[in-house]
């Protein structure tokens, strides 16, 4: 007998919405699998067909329908400032929707930096205050998978984790999933040999930068960088910042974009 799919609501903050483009990304699974056949999407703002009061009611018959036994899936976050004015939802405050949908929610996946931790929008001096979930909803059990995006085989084995066996992966200090963000960047990097032999990158391109030497030197965050692209890398396996030629920034951590990831040296 086919086993119901559990509902989903996925609701958008502020945010730029690669997460989402990201998850469409995923292999194995295969998104379209995951959104066709493991779970019922039944609202998205991005991905549902459905439009305007038709959305807004569909997400209300879900919350009304499965109360308690719905998944919360949130990209970006709520900006809190001026009574959340800054991101407007169906012409409410998204802080509004997102208390609405959380209230009755199982659980609730906070996807990416954003939903996680703040992201770029709430980099200082955060003047729209945009906050990480976790700090508006306090009462429901939060798994954060950040990165920026999240790798697209980390976000549907999350969701795949979680239906198999109705329960929340094991997560670490920061409620991420142990299983993707176990290890850092650096204690699985191809380029390690290299930092261990000494050998580094010492400006864009030059010799030991097409040796593919170690981008310690350049800034990269690996050592202090807990995620899987080392591992599972990205786009179907095929590569990852670092192999690309350049260090990591560090997007799974809360607060990269404060420190220095971005060339800021002001
Ligand atoms: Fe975009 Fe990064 Fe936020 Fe995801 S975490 S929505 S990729 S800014
Ligand atoms: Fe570590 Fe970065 Fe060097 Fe890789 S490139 S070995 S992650 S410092
Ligand atoms: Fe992000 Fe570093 Fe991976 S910048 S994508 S955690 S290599």
């Amino acid at each position: 007998e086919e086993m119901p799919r559990t509902p989903v609501i996925w609701v958008h903050g502020l945010e730029c919405t690669c997460c989402s483009e990201s998850f469409i990304r995923s292999a194995h699974p295969l998104a379209g699998d995951v959104v066709l056949s493991m779970i019922s999407l039944d609202y998205d703002d991005t991905l549902m067909a459905a439009a305007g009061h038709q959305a807004e009611e569909a997400m209300r018959d879900t919350i009304e329908r499965y109360r308690g036994n719905y998944i919360l899936a949130v990209e970006g976050n709520p900006p809190l400032n001026e009574d959340g004015m800054y991101c407007i939802v169906g012409g409410k405050p998204f802080v509004d929707q997102l208390r609405e949908a959380a209230e009755h929610a199982k659980a609730i996946i906070s996807w990416g930096a954003c939903a996680s931790y703040g992201c770029v929008q709430a980099a200082h001096p955060n003047p729209t205050r945009a906050v990480p979930v976790h700090q508006v909803i306090t009462d429901k059990p939060i798994i954060r998978v950040p990165g920026c995006p999240p790798i697209a085989e980390v976000m549907t084995g999350v969701i795949t984790y979680m239906l198999t066996f109705d329960r929340l992966p094991e997560l670490d200090r920061q409620g991420r999933p142990a299983m993707f963000y176990g290890q850092r960047i650096h204690d699985k990097c191809y380029r390690r040999p290299h930092f261990d032999a000494g050998q580094f990158v010492e400006a864009w391109d030059d010799e030991n930068a097409r040796r593919g030497y170690c981008l310690y030197k350049m800034g990269c965050k690996g050592p202090t960088t807990y995620n899987a692209c080392s591992t599972v890398r990205w786009n179907e396996g095929v590569s990852f910042p670092i192999q690309s030629g350049h260090g990591c920034i560090g997007c799974s951590e809360d607060g990269f974009w404060d420190q220095g990831s971005f060339y800021d040296r002001v």
